[in-house]
Formats: structure tokens, C-alpha cells, sequence
């Protein structure tokens, strides 16, 4: 499977995150991607709630303890995994997954 690079997974903390830009047919795509471990997971960057951006400084999208995505804006807490909020005034909602393809230690956003 192809698909656009956007870092390699060693760029990423263990938790982590990262936020991305993608042009997908002359529009920008706003993206979160979340490593834990060995596996990434991508997201649209646009909170469920009112659709605001969630990073609370650029590409830094982890609570504190790096248990949850957390929304800047008021507070929303995601799981990591599959992107469902589990706490805040969107809760049993989800955020947008983005699918991304891990090979040869790169993060790929698949086409
Ligand atoms: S915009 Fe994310 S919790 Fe309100």
C-alpha cells in the first residue's frame, strides 16, 4: 500500500504525537497521529464537540499523562486507540480516523 510520508515512527515519543497537514484534492486535511508503541493511529484534527482544532500548542495533543487525546478547547478526553470520547461535553462521540500504513519504520498517510 502507498501513501504520503509524514514522519518515521522514531520521530514520535512513546506515547506521542504529532499534528500534519494533508492536500487531498486542492483541500488541507488537518491530522493528529498517536504512537503507542509499535502502532500509530491518525486522526482528523477537529474535536466532535464544535469541530475546533485539539492541539493546545502545535502537534502536542496528549493529556499529561499521555493516557488520553485531550481537547484544548474544553477539555474532551479521547482513548488513544480508537479515538471514542470517554469524558467532556462530547462524550460517547468519536474523533474522525484517518487511516495510516507503518512501513520500513515510516508513518504513511494511505492514499
Ligand atoms: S471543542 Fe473540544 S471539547 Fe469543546
Amino acid at each position: 500500500m502507498s501513501g504520503q510520508p509524514l514522519c518515521r515512527l522514531d520521530d514520535l515519543d512513546d506515547p506521542g504525537s504529532a499534528g500534519f497537514v494533508l492536500r487531498r484534492g486542492g483541500q488541507q486535511v488537518p491530522l493528529l497521529v498517536v504512537r503507542v508503541g509499535g502502532r500509530v493511529n491518525g486522526y482528523v484534527n477537529s474535536c466532535p464537540h464544535i469541530g475546533a482544532p485539539l492541539d493546545w500548542t502545535s502537534g502536542q495533543f496528549l493529556s499529561r499523562d499521555k493516557s488520553h487525546i485531550l481537547c484544548a478547547v474544553h477539555g474532551a478526553l479521547f482513548r488513544l486507540h480508537d479515538g471514542l470520547c470517554v469524558g467532556g461535553p462530547c462524550a460517547g462521540k468519536a474523533l474522525i480516523g484517518y487511516p495510516l500504513v507503518l512501513k520500513d519504520g515510516v508513518v504513511l498517510a494511505a492514499e
